[in-house]
């Protein structure tokens, strides 16, 4: 793979960054793709002087697409959102962009494309994330028959969305909600492993055309997430019901902030089990072993104890 160049459109996300990590270790000189380059800066130090090009594209612009996929040997799009803004719908950068990026790739010849989607994908969904990643995944395999696509699981890992999240709530509030009782089942897969079966899907020739479901060793209810997340930060705290359609009213409330931390469309998606089907190509077909929650969490949620990581306090009997 050396001198190889690799484009990855949202490089400065959560997996993305992890994703340019292991292409620079590789030998590939990485186009570092997202809207602010200012942003993506910190991911030059991942690579040798000049390995890593943090670029300036937006992907709902296809001349900038591109721009950024010229001469590229390997494209990598982890482009999405949880909720919309201003032009950066669901539509526009989960259902059209994906297949922009596709045709991009195959004229400028690229001789693989990794587009990670999610599990929970269907065009059948009430959700509209969940249609729009249907259609970017159907616009991928149109413009790109070869291309692989990895559908995770909720990813974990130190600068995680989900468990951050939960256990930066507990922090503040007196109580942690469980949406609809706190049965949907998930399968938390780990940012290290994610990153791992990207590098596979672009080197195994077996892997061309394929969907892969991404998830760990074990599933977890919701509930269970949040007793694990209180125990790893020492605190207790009571797990309160919240039935859907009374997080969905909150939600219609919290779409009104900047940053909403609940939309009634992530909602609809807590509705449905999060976990590797029946039948599909996952982690182990792509020859990466999943690593256990049980084993990195601590490792990161420590920061979230009374006193802080090093203060040494014991979990509450
Ligand atoms: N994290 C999870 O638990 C999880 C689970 C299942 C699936 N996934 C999927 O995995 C992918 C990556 O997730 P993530 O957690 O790494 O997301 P993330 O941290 O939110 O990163 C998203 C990236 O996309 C870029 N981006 C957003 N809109 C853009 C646009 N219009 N043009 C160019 N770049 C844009 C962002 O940079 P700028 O905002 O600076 O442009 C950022 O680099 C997503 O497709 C997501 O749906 C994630």
């Amino acid at each position: 793979m050396q001198g190889q160049l690799a484009t990855v459109f949202g490089a400065s996300g959560f997996i993305g960054r992890n994703i340019v990590r292991e292409l620079a270790a590789r030998g590939f000189r990485v186009n570092a793709v997202c809207r602010d380059a200012e942003h993506a800066k910190f991911l030059k130090p991942m690579g040798t002087v000049g390995q890593v090009t943090p670029m300036r594209a937006d992907v709902t612009d296809p001349a900038a697409v591109a721009r950024a996929v010229a001469g590229a040997d390997v494209v990598v799009n982890l482009c999405g959102i949880l909720y919309q803004s201003g032009r950066n719908t669901f539509e526009a950068v989960q259902a059209t962009a994906p297949g922009t990026i596709a045709k991009a790739a195959a004229a400028a010849g690229a001789r693989a494309l990794v587009h990670v989607s999610a599990i929970g994908a269907d065009a059948g969904s009430r959700s509209a994330y969940a249609r729009s990643k249907a259609a970017g995944e159907a616009a991928v395999r149109a413009a790109f028959p070869a291309a692989v696509i990895l559908r995770p699981s909720i990813v974990y890992g130190p600068d995680d969305s989900f468990f951050n999240r939960f256990a930066g709530m507990a922090q503040m509030l007196p109580v942690l909600p469980l949406f609809g009782g706190g049965g949907t089942r998930f399968q938390p897969v780990y940012v290290d492993d994610v990153a791992d079966a990207a590098m596979a899907a672009i080197a195994r020739p077996d892997a061309a055309g394929n969907t892969y479901e991404l998830g760990g060793p074990t599933v977890y209810t919701f509930r269970q997430l949040m007793e694990m997340t209180l125990a790893e930060i020492h605190r207790k705290r009571p797990l309160v019901a919240v039935p859907f359609w009374l997080a969905s009213l909150k939600a219609a409330f919290l779409e009104l902030l900047p940053v909403p931390p609940l939309t009634r469309d992530q909602v609809e998606l807590l509705k449905t089990d999060n976990v590797v089907s029946a039948g599909a190509r996952t982690l182990a077909d792509l020859g990466v072993a999943a690593t256990p929650l049980e084993i990195v969490l601590p490792t990161y949620l420590d920061k979230f104890r009374v006193g802080g990581r090093y203060a040494g306090g014991r979990a509450p009997a």
